[in-house]
């Protein structure tokens, strides 16, 4: 077990009062995300990727009464429709193309056609559109429910509608996506943006959390510190990947195919490449901007 971290992988486990967390099937890798369960007054999940067996189980021990959205990722709406009679909510930024997935493929890879492949890719491990919800949260706003106080907190470096959440009775944090992976941050969508990322982070790394707990990794009770500074160099390793690309003088054609973030990690090629596109050209804007790079002659050119 890691030190600091909390639990059999497996478990649904009791963090504090009224918060469960709910480990994701897959270990909480993509397509799964993991979960919490809040039980107070209303018993509450938050974010359908679980797993489907893993969302029925919770279903018949604590009826599920409230469903909370922290984004329209993919592996974050995944089984929304086994609660779709229960109230659902979405954050106050999530665009209605979140009910149709031809159109939130193409929100996310910024082209019809594209839109249309990465929408046949996620209907493959069961996603649909989400209904309108009952309920929007927006920035700022505390969630009294599930036996929680819960500050939402808007974080769109990673996508327009992306939220964490803080508990202020038990000081439990949820980062949702900024997740403490080695993998470090994602901002493959077009709307994403590093710089805001980067405050993200630093934002809620700053608040008076007891437990941290992020969709893809095991929660971490106490000190945190660490992890949220490792995640943040991580902005430098991708920058650096890059950079050292450029040298001798690369196309942005030659420098995705080397695969600088994903390290060719990703078994959909098509994905892969668009995503991978996203997120070198964002880091390329950055280093043209701050001197690191020029361009010459349709080529990136350390300088
Ligand atoms: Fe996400």
């Amino acid at each position: 077990m890691e030190n600091g971290i909390l639990m059999e992988r497996n478990e649904i486990s009791r963090l504090c009062e009224h918060i469960f967390f709910v480990p994701g099937e897959n270990r909480g890798r993509f397509p799964a995300c993991h979960g919490l369960l809040l039980k107070g007054n209303e018993t509450v999940l938050v974010d359908a990727g679980v797993g489907e067996a893993r969302i029925a189980e919770i279903d018949r021990a604590d009826r599920i009464d409230v469903l909370i959205v922290t984004h329209s990722h993919p592996d974050h709406i995944r089984h929304w429709y086994l609660l779709e009679d229960r109230v659902i909510m979405m954050p106050r930024e999530t665009p209605d193309s979140v009910a149709d997935l031809d159109r939130l493929g193409e929100r996310f890879m910024g082209s019809a056609d594209a839109g249309k492949e990465w929408a046949r890719y996620v209907r493959t491990f069961g996603v649909r559109g989400v209904r309108k919800p009952d309920r929007r949260y927006s920035d700022g706003e505390v969630l009294e429910l599930g036996g929680c106080r819960l500050e939402a907190i808007r974080a769109p470096g990673h996508l327009t509608d992306h939220y964490c959440f803080f508990d202020r009775t038990t000081r439990t944090l949820l980062t949702t996506d900024i997740d403490l992976t080695s993998f470090g941050p994602w901002y493959g969508n077009p709307e994403a943006d590093i710089e805001t990322f980067r405050d993200d982070v630093k934002r809620v790394m700053s608040m008076p959390y007891e437990r941290v707990c992020s969709s893809h990794r095991m929660p971490i009770t106490g000190d945190a510190s660490e992890y949220f500074e490792k995640f943040l160099e991580s902005f430098s390793r991708q920058s650096r990947a890059v950079l050292d690309l450029c040298d001798p003088p690369a196309s942005l054609e030659d420098i995705v195919a080397a695969s600088p973030i994903y390290g060719n990690g990703l078994a959909d090629k098509f994905l892969q490449k668009a995503f991978e596109t996203t997120m070198v050209k964002k880091n390329i804007e950055i280093l043209l901007r701050d001197g690191s790079l020029e361009e010459r002659h349709g080529r990136y050119v350390r300088t």
